[in-house]
């Protein structure tokens, strides 16, 4: 937990986000659940925990290249985390997962039929925000295969469940389905403050390396984590049959 905790205390304290910024973001992600009462009431349990490390990445990335027009930027960065957040109620959904940071996952409060209906809003708003706020077809690009890739690395994920993967498969799911979120995230941020190409690369790699390593991070919580802290269940990835790299390390020796 400690390296996780270093990562996230690292990105929030990087640049210095200004507060101001912070609090109306969760201004719009509160904002984006007030259409209906029961998606309201489901949600807000949800939205509240979480990290807001991908937003956070891709505010810090424009900031770094001069960029301050907060108000523009800021539905994009909601629209970052609503889409993390439907993919997770999604998640829950497939893992069976009862809790999720630190609350009942809406499949285990509600079922799942209702809980997919509550990602497939989360989704839906996130393009709401993107198609309102005019960032260019670049961004919409990007967005749209980055849930893609989320896509295919939970497909890949679901049918080799029990299966021993290679080494190189492994990298390839945690890639799909964690690090691209991340290293689009800082290439978003890179892109709309208008940096050269070569700092949006390099910033997308950034984004790619910490994603793999906050992954393998995650992937270790799952068998050594403290459940308050991690706000999951430990051993959830074994017991529904994601062999992940600790398992991969031991099996070597
Ligand atoms: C958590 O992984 C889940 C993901 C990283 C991605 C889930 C993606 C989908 C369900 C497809 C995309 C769907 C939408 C609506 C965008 P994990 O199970 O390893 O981590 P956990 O321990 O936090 O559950
Ligand atoms: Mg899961």
């Amino acid at each position: 937990m400690m390296r996780q905790v270093s990562v996230l205390n690292f990105v929030s304290s990087a640049e210095g986000l200004p507060t101001k910024i912070l609090v109306e973001l969760e201004r719009i992600l509160e904002s984006a659940i007030e259409d209906d009462s029961f998606i309201g009431e489901a949600c807000m349990p949800l939205l509240k925990g979480g990290k807001r490390l991908r937003p956070i990445l891709f505010l810090l990335c424009s900031r770094a290249g001069g960029a301050d027009r907060h108000e523009k930027l800021l539905p994009l960065a909601a629209a970052i985390e609503l889409i993390h957040t439907a993919s997770l109620v999604h998640d829950d959904i497939l893992d069976a997962s009862k809790v999720r940071r630190g609350v009942s996952t809406a499949n285990a409060k509600y079922g799942a039929q209702a809980a997919v209906l509550i990602g497939d809003y989360l989704f839906a708003k996130a393009f709401q925000f993107v198609a309102e706020g005019n960032y260019g077809d670049e961004a919409a690009a990007i967005l749209s295969r980055l849930v893609r890739d989320l896509c295919i690395g939970e497909i890949k994920q679901d049918r080799s469940l029990f299966v021993i993967p290679t080494l190189a498969e492994y990298y390839e799911r945690i890639t799909l389905k964690t690090a691209i979120f991340l290293s689009s995230s800082c290439r978003l941020g890179a892109l709309t403050a208008g940096l050269d190409r070569a700092t949006v690369e390099a910033m997308t790699g950034y984004g790619m390396s910490l994603g793999l390593a906050f992954q393998i991070t995650d992937d270790l919580l799952d068998f050594f984590g403290d459940e308050k802290l991690t706000g999951k269940r430990l051993g959830g990835d074994l017991k529904s049959g994601v062999i992940t790299l600790p398992i991969l390390r031991a099996l070597d020796s």
